[in-house]
């Protein structure tokens, strides 16, 4: 799908990678529309782009109705909010896991049921799905939000080959460990010596190649860190291995540590 003058809906606009795409689709063209539960900085990002705003919290189905209906026509779905649901599966209320689902999970797939009918109907579509390498291989202390973003995952496959030939495309992106802005940035968990990290503008990127060029499944991180999610889906127990030596143990807690705000 062609980004210039198409009207995207973007979730999770008011995060750090979430920022970086609306500058990146503002700059190709789009007519945006950003949604989040940060009235100000929707407000801002309004100012500075341009864009239309509704605020939102994804984890009230009131408000993802109320959404999907003041939105409107919408050519482009980007789904990218998500909550960081990190920590020991025991540290987590069932209402926190409630939470991740209906955020993480739940409200892309409404979404995305809600606004495909017209796409198809137009013939012309796109519908993408921010995952994570944490939906390719799981890691300790971070359970919960394996299992959203492998179910992103599972998704958005699924989808695509059933949309497969109606002119509607549907991507997920990987993004590894992203420095600067967004919820590992923020989180202050320092990475093993070696290990390299991708900007919010790298997704940015990726985004608007997957849209433009319906590309199915597209990583943002560096080599080692993709072959090391290949080894965790072809030999789990000898990644698993491989991932303690190389200091998981720690990265799980500061991510529970500095990420538990966000639940
Ligand atoms: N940062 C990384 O290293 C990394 C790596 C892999 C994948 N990702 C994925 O990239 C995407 C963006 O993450 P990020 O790094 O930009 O994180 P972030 O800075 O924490 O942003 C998260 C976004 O999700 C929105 N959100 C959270 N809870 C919400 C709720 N209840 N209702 C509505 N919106 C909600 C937030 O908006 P409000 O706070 O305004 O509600 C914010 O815009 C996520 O899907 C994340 O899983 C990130």
């Amino acid at each position: 799908v062609k980004i210039p003058g198409s009207t995207v809906l973007l979730t999770g606009a008011t995060g750090g990678i979430g920022q970086a795409i609306s500058r990146a689709l503002a700059a190709r063209g789009a007519e945006l529309i950003l949604t989040g539960r940060r009235g100000e900085q929707l407000a801002e990002l309004a100012l500075a782009l341009g864009a239309r705003t509704i605020p939102a919290d994804l984890s009230v189905r009131a408000d993802v109705d109320d959404l999907i209906e003041q939105a409107g026509r919408v050519d482009i779905l980007i789904s990218n909010a998500a909550l960081p649901a990190s920590g020991s599966l025991a540290s987590f209320t069932a209402e926190e896991i409630d939470r991740a689902l209906e955020v993480n999970v739940r409200a892309p797939l409404v979404l995305a049921n809600a606004l495909t009918p017209a796409m198809l109907e137009r013939r012309e579509g796109h519908l993408l799905f921010m995952s994570s390498l944490a939906g390719r291989a799981g890691s300790t202390r971070t359970s919960i939000y394996n299992a959203s973003k492998f179910a992103l995952r599972g998704f958005a496959s699924g989808l695509r080959a059933e949309l497969h030939g109606t002119g509607v495309g549907v991507s997920a992106v990987f993004p590894g460990f992203i420095r600067d802005a967004g919820m590992f940035a923020d989180s202050g968990a320092t990475l093993p010596r070696g290990v390299r990290t991708r900007s919010p503008q790298d997704v940015a990127r990726a985004v608007i190649g997957a849209v433009e060029h319906n590309r199915g499944e597209v990583d943002v991180a560096p080599l080692s860190l993709r072959l090391g999610a290949v080894l965790g889906t072809l030999a789990p127990d000898t990644a698993a291995a491989m991932s303690r030596r190389l200091g998981a143990e720690e990265i799980g807690r500061a991510f529970e540590d500095g990420q538990r705000t966000k639940r």
